[in-house]
């Protein structure tokens, strides 16, 4: 499949994140937990669509909830019923006022920005070094580098990740060290005496793009009171955590409000599809039509009908505490594992996601990860996985994600796995 995909799709992929050496898994299709590739090899999911599907595959609500609405045309763009439900679900599940649909992750990303740059008129941006938040210019800087080239701590560099896009772009987003208040008022103090006040903070609550990375007790408490107190919108970027830490995900779970939150990934049960949600405030330029928050399938019918099916008869109360249960099944299972082989490492995560870190020291924030990180435990473990019926994310900086699908079975199908190569590096 490799050989006839690169002769047409660039690579042989959809999407560069696809590739993997010595080539990219070519699935064929998916239920509940399991998929099945091209070959016929059937694995455990934990992959999930890097975390896009914590209700499983091909769920019988979402599927019906699809299918109803093929039969009843596919797209107007007009807003159809399902997305005012969809709209007040995360209402109530964030307690967040103002809601907007988008299509991925990115567009989440890239319009939050945009309305936090019109509503204080600053151009100037910070994010956290080494955070992912999708793939256009505002925010692909400082995520992959080399160590060395990080910078000094007080002042990192503004690095473009990957080409193509302009420095002068690059430099107008800021990043600061996660877990560090202070480091980011003191940078935040900084732009404003160099004349450059940020609109924004865009963070992830708790960091899922380096491994898992928790927030420290009291970090996200004090980053909300510095950005409240120095006049800087917080945006959560919630496409990783958003429906798969918490029903209302970081928000509900940490107990920390910012002005705005994204979200992706998950919310759309298997369709493309994405959100933002902020205060009256922040969403005033918005409503008042002074920025356009515009897209052709903002909304699609098919993607809010798979996002109301999952909210209202998937991603239930009870659906979390099963997550949860297993979560800790794995999390204990993996820990054991460490603890019994002596492996320099620690499993860690957050409701459906986590993963093992194998670190001898805990790592906090990009910094500590990219000094103790062994990437290359971490390559291996994803082969041994996916040569024992584990389909894992690729990447050193992934984690599981769990689904309303995974047995007990699955989660000690995977500690197995774990073990023997446990056993085996350690023999
Ligand atoms: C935290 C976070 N934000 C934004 C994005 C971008 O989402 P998408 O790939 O749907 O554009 C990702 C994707 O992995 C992400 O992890």
């Amino acid at each position: 499949m490799f050989e006839r995909a690169r002769r047409a799709l660039a690579g042989g992929v959809a999407s560069a994140y696809q590739s993997r050496e010595p080539w990219p898994i070519y699935l064929e299709r998916g239920v509940g937990s399991k998929v099945w590739d091209v070959d016929g090899a059937e694995r455990i999911d934990f992959h999930n669509g890097f975390g896009s599907m914590p209700q499983g595959h091909a769920h019988p609500a979402i599927t019906r909830a699809v299918t109803e609405r093929m039969e009843l045309g596919t797209h107007f763009a007009a807003p159809t019923e399902d997305a005012v439900v969809v709209a007040e679900e995360l209402q109530r599940r964030w307690g967040i006022p103002r809601w907007r649909f988008v299509n991925s992750g990115s567009e989440a990303t890239m319009d939050a920005i945009r309305i936090a740059r019109a509503h204080t008129g600053r151009d100037t941006i910070v994010k956290i070094f080494g955070s992912y938040h999708g793939h256009h210019d505002y925010v692909m800087v400082s995520i992959g580098v080399p160590y060395h080239r990080i910078g000094n701590r007080e002042s990192y560099e503004s690095l473009p990740y990957g080409g193509g896009i302009p420095q002068s772009v690059a430099e107008l987003t800021i990043p600061v060290p996660f877990n560090d208040a202070g480091a980011m008022e003191r940078r935040i103090e900084t732009l404003f005496e160099e004349g450059r006040p940020p609109a924004c903070v865009i963070m992830e609550p708790a960091m899922m793009n380096l491994g898992v990375i928790l927030p420290e007790p009291g970090y996200l408490e004090a980053v909300r009171e510095l950005t409240k107190r120095l006049g800087v919108l917080l945006i959560f970027d919630e496409v990783k955590t958003g429906l798969c830490i918490a029903a209302g995900g970081a928000v509900e779970r940490f107990g920390v409000e910012p002005d705005m939150v994204t979200l992706a990934k998950a919310l759309g049960g298997g369709l493309p599809t994405g959100a933002i949600g902020g205060t009256e405030e922040a969403f005033e330029t918005v409503e008042a039509g002074s920025v356009y928050q515009v897209g052709t399938y903002n909304g699609n019918p098919l993607a809010m009908a798979a996002a109301r099916a999952s909210l209202t008869e998937v991603l239930t109360p009870e659906a979390y505490e099963l997550i949860e249960a297993r979560e800790e099944r794995l999390l204990r299972g993996c820990q054991d594992v460490i603890e019994r082989h002596n492996l320099p490492g620690y499993a860690v995560g957050l409701g459906a996601k986590g993963c093992v870190t194998f670190s001898p020291e805990p790592v906090v924030d990009y910094e500590s990860f990219k000094a103790n990180q062994d990437g290359e435990l971490a390559d291996l473990a994803w082969l041994y996985n996916m040569n024992r019926g584990i389909y894992m994310t690729p990447g050193r900086e992934e984690e599981w994600t769990l689904s309303v699908a995974h047995s007990e079975e699955d989660c000690d199908a995977f500690v197995a796995a774990f073990d023997e190569l446990a056993a085996d590096l350690t023999a």
